[in-house]
């Protein structure tokens, strides 16, 4: 028979801790959004280990008295809500009274806090949900909380903490985050004394965005901002050739809180339209603004979904605001569909958009002849055997072959071509480097900057040197002589994520990266190829291990015999 039991208020308030506080960026996030809340206009933040020895933010807000300082660390004690209609329109970033009680309940913390009208500020010390102390202390007005040892009395959770430079990163995409909303409040995150991110305070909008996104970003941004009866909408959208290969740097805040919701990201994709390259996401921040009684935020325990009243709405006003946006400015991307009533002969819109085709360039390995191909999609003609009958809409190679005709994907067969030249150059030692007569300067977010400040040397191997010229700033020195034409920037900065995650030696990981390179490095549809260009593509696909199928899967190409066009025409059944 079974046995229900209470759980021991220790344990049970545990488990609930769980659901808030998963790792040290976590805490740095409640701790933000309190101190935000508490209408501070300057945080700092210092973190050591990762945040796995200390998280201390420090703000200038409205402080606690000791009464509510002894509140603060209960559960279910807030200043922010007062009854469940208020459930209802919550417009503060916090609104449960578990953030600190939780993070108590895990870890060793201090509270020190003074309002301004007090003299005194008074200290609060609390270890494993333990009340230790409150005392009375000096300290400037507002407050200072110190999170230490954290999950010391959670073996299980401490052991899945990731490395300190892992949690860092996450540290500080989380600062980041916070902060994007927030122009007026000036953040700083130091790690061991030492400042990794240092967000002045400002008036605009886009001078926080610039710091966070990066120049390249700011340089091109388009910004809209639309307002009806029910919400108000501010987009800063980068143009779809900066388009990344994840979801990273799509930003959406809903009453300055951030969240991350699929439907909004489905409406954020249809905004760009056929302006994305299939499998890539936009770099996109949303601003939205409405009636907090027409958004429910109390759906997720990290707060970072919420549901709208009206969805559908918001998806159409989120489209109709991109699109507008968009229109303005930008192209269509020239590997629309046929019929589209787009064309683009021989002219890109964007001239840094095409990359030179690679085979002007010395290949310095021959690559043996195919050895897996799956029957049914073989490589359907020896080079000899294929002649080309011209090129479609810029992006596609039509040929006949003995059996029939084929139509190639030109940006597909490329990239399997400079994929497989990659990986043959990286198994033989290394990608040969080409230095750069002028350093490409590049402005690269906190995150990045770290991330090649602690693993840039691994870069390397891959033909690539990144020097540090000072703040954010590097110089890139030498690329990948295989690579012609690539946006640097928006290559470089996918390339850095890839590396933040894990270590390169992984086969997996070697493997993305090289894709990411053979992506960025291959012609792009919408570029006019000359017949010569077309037939050193053909007969290199066809050396290529794998010629049906680009690095991501993608088929390179589509074979139409003559029986399935006949039968297309009926003239056989
Ligand atoms: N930095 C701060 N400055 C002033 N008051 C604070 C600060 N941090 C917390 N408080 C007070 O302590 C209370 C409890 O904070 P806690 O983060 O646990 O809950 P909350 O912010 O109300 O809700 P949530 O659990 O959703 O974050 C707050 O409601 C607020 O009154
Ligand atoms: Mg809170």
């Amino acid at each position: 028979m079974n046995v229900i039991r209470i759980l021991p208020e220790k344990v049970a308030s545990q488990i609930a801790a769980g659901e808030v506080i998963d790792r040290p960026a976590s805490v740095v996030r409640e701790l933000i959004d309190n101190s935000i809340d508490a209408g501070a206009d300057r945080v700092v933040v210092n973190i050591e280990k990762g945040g796995k020895g200390l998280i201390k933010v420090v703000d200038n807000g409205s402080g606690m008295s000791r009464d509510d300082l002894l509140l603060s660390v209960e559960r279910h004690a807030t200043s922010k809500i007062a009854n469940a209609s208020d459930l209802f329109s919550v417009k503060f970033l916090g609104f449960r009274g578990e953030a600190l009680p939780s993070i108590a309940s895990v870890s060793r913390m201090a509270i020190t806090s003074r309002p301004y009208e007090q003299v005194v500020a008074q200290r609060l010390r609390i270890a494993g949900g333990k009340l230790i102390a409150i005392e009375e202390t000096g300290a400037p007005s507002g407050t200072i909380v110190e999170v230490r040892a954290l999950f010391f009395n959670i073996p299980a959770r401490r052991k899945f903490l990731r490395a300190v430079r892992t949690e860092t990163y996450h540290i500080i995409d989380t600062v980041s985050r916070a902060a994007l909303p927030f122009p007026e409040i000036g953040f700083r995150l130091d790690d061991t004394g030492k400042s990794i991110l240092n967000l002045p305070a400002s008036d605009q909008q886009l001078s926080r965005i610039s710091v966070l996104m990066g120049r390249g970003f700011t340089e091109e941004v388009i910004d809209r901002h639309e307002r009806n009866d029910e919400l108000a909408i501010s987009v800063y959208l980068a143009p779809s050739h900066l388009a990344r290969s994840r979801g990273d740097r799509l930003f959406v805040y809903v009453n300055r809180r951030y969240i991350r919701d699929r439907f909004v990201t489905k409406a954020v994709m249809e905004g760009y339209g056929q302006r994305l390259m299939k499998g890539k996401y936009p770099q996109a921040i949303l601003f939205i603004e409405i009636d907090p009684a027409k958004v429910d935020v109390n759906v997720h325990p990290a707060k970072q979904e919420v549901r709208f009243h009206d969805s559908r709405a918001v998806f159409n006003v989120i489209v109709s605001t991109i699109e507008k946006a968009l229109a303005r400015s930008s192209p269509v991307f020239f590997g629309s569909r046929p019929g589209s009533g787009i064309e683009n002969h021989g002219k890109p819109q964007k001239a840094n958009y095409v990359s030179e085709p690679l085979w002007n360039f010395a290949r310095t390995t021959q690559g043996p002849r195919k050895t897996f191909v799956p029957e049914e999609d073989a490589w359907p003609g020896k080079s000899e055997d294929v002649q080309i009958l011209g090129q479609l809409g810029n992006t596609y190679i039509l040929c006949q072959v003995k059996d029939g005709f084929l139509m190639v994907d030109q940006h597909a067969a490329h990239e399997r071509i400079v994929y497989e030249d990659l990986k043959k150059a990286i198994a033989a030692g290394q990608i040969e480097g080409q230095a750069l007569l002028i350093p490409h300067e590049l402005e690269l977010t906190a995150r990045e900057k770290e991330i090649v400040l602690q693993k840039g040397n691994q870069l390397t191997r891959f033909g690539i040197e990144l020097d540090h010229f000072g703040g954010n700033t590097f110089l890139l020195r030498s690329v990948p002589a295989m690579l012609k034409d690539v946006q640097w920037n928006i290559f470089l900065s996918e390339l850095i994520t890839e590396l933040g995650e894990k270590e390169l030696e992984e086969y997996a990981v070697l493997n993305k990266v090289l894709t990411i390179m053979a992506c960025h490095g291959a012609i792009r549809a919408g570029y006019h190829m000359k017949h010569e260009e077309m037939s050193n593509l053909l007969s290199e696909l066809g050396e290529t291990d794998l010629p049906t199928n680009c690095p991501h899967g993608r088929p390179t190409f589509k074979h139409f015999t003559y029986s399935e066009i006949e039968k297309m025409f009926k003239r056989i059944v």
